[in-house]
């Protein structure tokens, strides 16, 4: 594959587009199914890729890319929790120089000085399941699962069937304590729990029927989340910490002092856990670690380095979904060598048609792997593959696997060539100008479109409706239960009854998601509605300044022939005209306002409600200007942000507030002229004390 540097504006375009379909594809089969066909090395790469990409073009940055996106919310049939404290991802590293590249991020960002050393622990990245386990008063109350990390699931009844959670802790812990950690099953616990599943079903008379689970981790998110907790019980989970969530007090004053408690208390930790005083240390542990991998009894993916000092930690904070102060460093690729048996082309939402490899199963880095991503036309030409070839695959983490060579190079060979009619439609394909993608031009004529739109409106992003994956849509499509997001909710028990055996649970069990998601959350229906560059982010922006979508809908049909309304949408923060235009098109539809129509005669999204903490400065627009002493300007910048505040470089009748250091000159001048409100940083440290 081209390296990110090497592609022009337009290519790197089209494959963040598809970069952003792939990732969600992949995120849909890890989460909603349990069943990856990708590797998580593999799942990373194609996170990295992504990243690279957007770090060389940053205003290519698509509003749905996943480099934006928290899972979503579960909504099975487990309650759900509302963590006290979000449950944070982390920022992956891939090398050495990464690593480095980190650790001169977090001086800068604490203006540390050249001689002050910044000590971190490092420790194993485990791969299973995460999860918060909450005591008060020294008791267990509450067992959560990471979810979005907003809002998890509650497997409390669970959770007293894994190994390594105590029930109470010592009379000196805090009287309000989160550990956090994952829940995982060993290797061989694994192996054995798979061979039971193969004998039950060979008891029952159908091996060909034995549910396996595809890895380790798999195992463990199925077996704790369950709604029968007699289910868990009959799994070997285990529970090792490695972080808390709120404290009424912390044991220590750094990571290490409050794991070393967490230690005291009887928690399980990692015994490869050590700090390290400088990168050297942490390199040298990561490599000890790699080296030590297959022995040990879990599997782990990487090298987890964290800041040491908790009063950095706090200071550094987070930015997006991950902290500031921790970065895994993953483990690299693990490849194989299988078959090639044929090349299929999948339809996209928006007709886009990606070729995929059907492959003889071959098993990477502990998972069976028969599927892979072969991108787009240009990918295959690179490779020069054609079905009968040895390919090299690859897979990292948890990402969908990659062919990465083609071993059958012998003879010149007429090359494979890409359909000209839409394999489900029968439409002609067109490659436009510059563009890295075939597309199918049957728009809404082509079954495989409808189909993808349905799945992107139930999908964990959008409304996610739990029990309606995309097997489940296909299936109810093409028996014509369901042709428009409405059709969703006007399903009966007498249409799904015949479907299933033991059909009344699973009936009851989804029209319970269904309904649940008759008044969704605004942002998310917007998002679920797929017009095009309206992703989560701009669904937001553009709820905060609408209020409702029924709004948004009608200033976009208004918009329409009144240039005002349309100056209104391009006028809202995060939004410009192309995603105006995108907007206005999509209500300027026929079909799309009949689909509205009804659907709105179904669902009612609730309106928007805001999560920035509330403070005086909150919708106001900030300028710092000259040294700043306790905090570097991205600290302060991200202070702002949090407050719902806009921080600006120049100072102009529009700012409402100047931060003034010493050395602030021509700024902090024009700003008293102006007669904007200048104050200093203990003033601006008060205001942030004091948000909401
Ligand atoms: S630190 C705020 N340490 O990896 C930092 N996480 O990819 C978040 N994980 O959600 C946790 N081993 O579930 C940390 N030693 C470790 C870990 C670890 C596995 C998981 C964790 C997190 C995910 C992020």
């Amino acid at each position: 594959m081209a390296e990110p540097d090497t592609l022009t504006e337009a290519e790197a375009a089209a494959e963040l587009e598809r970069l952003a379909g792939a990732i969600a594809h992949h995120n849909r089969l890890y989460h909603d199914q349990d069943a990856p066909e990708i590797s998580d090395a593999d799942y990373d790469a194609l996170m990295r890729r992504n990243a690279a990409l957007e770090a060389r073009f940053p205003a290519l940055a698509r509003d749905d890319s996943p480099s934006r996106k928290v899972g979503a919310t579960p909504s099975g049939p487990l309650a759900k929790v509302r963590h006290a404290r979000p449950m944070l991802s982390l920022d992956n590293a891939f090398s050495d120089e990464e690593v480095v590249e980190f650790l001169q991020r977090v001086r800068r960002f604490l203006r540390l000085d050249a001689d002050e050393s910044v000590v971190l622990t490092a420790e194993p990245k485990i791969d299973g399941l995460s999860c918060s386990l909450r005591y008060e008063q020294r008791h267990l109350v509450q067992a959560a699962t990471r979810g979005d990390g907003t809002v998890g699931e509650d497997v409390t009844p669970n959770i007293a069937f894994v190994t390594g959670v105590p029930q109470s802790l010592p009379d000196d812990a805090p009287d309000i304590f989160e550990v956090r950690g994952e829940v995982y099953m060993a290797k061989d616990d694994f192996a054995a729990l798979n061979q039971r599943m193969i004998d039950a079903a060979r008891e029952a008379g159908d091996e060909s029927k034995a549910r396996q689970f595809a890895n380790p981790r798999n195992a463990a998110a199925g077996s704790l989340r369950q709604k029968d907790a007699t289910v868990t019980a009959s799994r070997p989970l285990r529970f090792i910490y490695h972080g808390w969530g709120e404290a009424s007090a912390l044991p220590g004053e750094t990571q290490t002092a409050v794991m070393d408690a967490l230690d005291a208390w009887g928690f399980a930790g990692t015994p490869l856990r050590v700090r390290c005083a400088d990168v050297t240390g942490a390199l040298e542990r990561y490599r000890l670690i790699e080296a030590q991998r297959a022995d040990l009894e879990y599997d782990i993916d990487g090298v987890v380095y964290k800041v040491d000092r908790l009063d950095w930690q706090e200071r550094l904070g987070q930015v997006g979904r991950a902290p500031r102060w921790a970065l895994a460093h993953k483990f690299p690729a693990q490849q194989a060598q299988t078959t090639l048996r044929a090349i299929d082309i999948q339809v996209g939402r928006t007709g886009k048609l990606t070729p995929v490899a059907r492959l003889e199963p071959v098993t990477v880095g502990g998972v069976v792997v028969t599927n892979a991503t072969l991108h787009n036309a240009d990918e295959i030409e690179r490779l020069g593959v054609r079905p009968g070839d040895r390919v090299l695959l690859q897979r990292a983490g948890d990402v969908i696997p990659q062919i990465v060579d083609n071993l059958t190079r012998d003879e010149p060979r007429e090359p494979w060539t890409f359909p000209t009619l839409c394999p489900v439609c029968a439409s002609t394909v067109e490659r436009e100008e510059g563009e890295v993608d075939y597309r199918c031009t049957g728009g809404l004529i082509c079954q495989a479109q409808r189909v993808e739109r349905l799945i992107h409106f139930c999908s964990r992003g959008a409304l996610d409706i739990r029990g309606l994956g995309f097997q489940q849509i296909e299936d109810f499509f093409n028996d014509g239960l369901i042709h428009s997001p409405a059709d969703i909710f006007r399903l009966t028990e007498e249409q799904l009854l015949p479907r299933k055996k033991k059909g009344d649970v699973w009936a009851a069990n989804l029209l319970q998601a269904i309904a649940e998601k008759r008044t969704p959350d605004p942002v998310r229906f917007l998002f679920g509605l797929g017009i095009r560059h309206v992703g989560a982010i701009t669904a937001r922006d553009l709820l905060k300044a609408f209020g409702t979508v029924e709004r948004i809908a009608e200033v976009a049909t208004a918009a329409q022939d009144d240039p005002q309304a349309r100056a209104e949408i391009e006028a809202v923060s995060g939004v410009g005209p192309v995603v105006a235009e995108a907007l206005i098109d999509f209500f300027a539809e026929p079909h799309n306002q009949e689909a509205w129509a009804d659907l709105l005669s179904e669902v009612h999204p609730l309106p928007f409600v805001s999560d920035v903490r509330q403070s005086e400065i909150s919708g106001k627009t900030v300028v710092f200007t000259g040294a700043l002493e306790t905090m570097s300007r991205d600290e302060a910048k991200a202070q702002a942000e949090q407050l719902g505040a806009r921080v600006s470089g120049s100072v102009s009748a529009k700012t409402d507030l100047v931060v003034a250091g010493p050395g602030a000159g021509s700024k902090e001048k024009k700003a008293k002229e102006l007669g904007v409100r200048v104050i200093d940083e203990a003033a601006w440290a008060q205001i942030v004390a004091g948000a909401a």
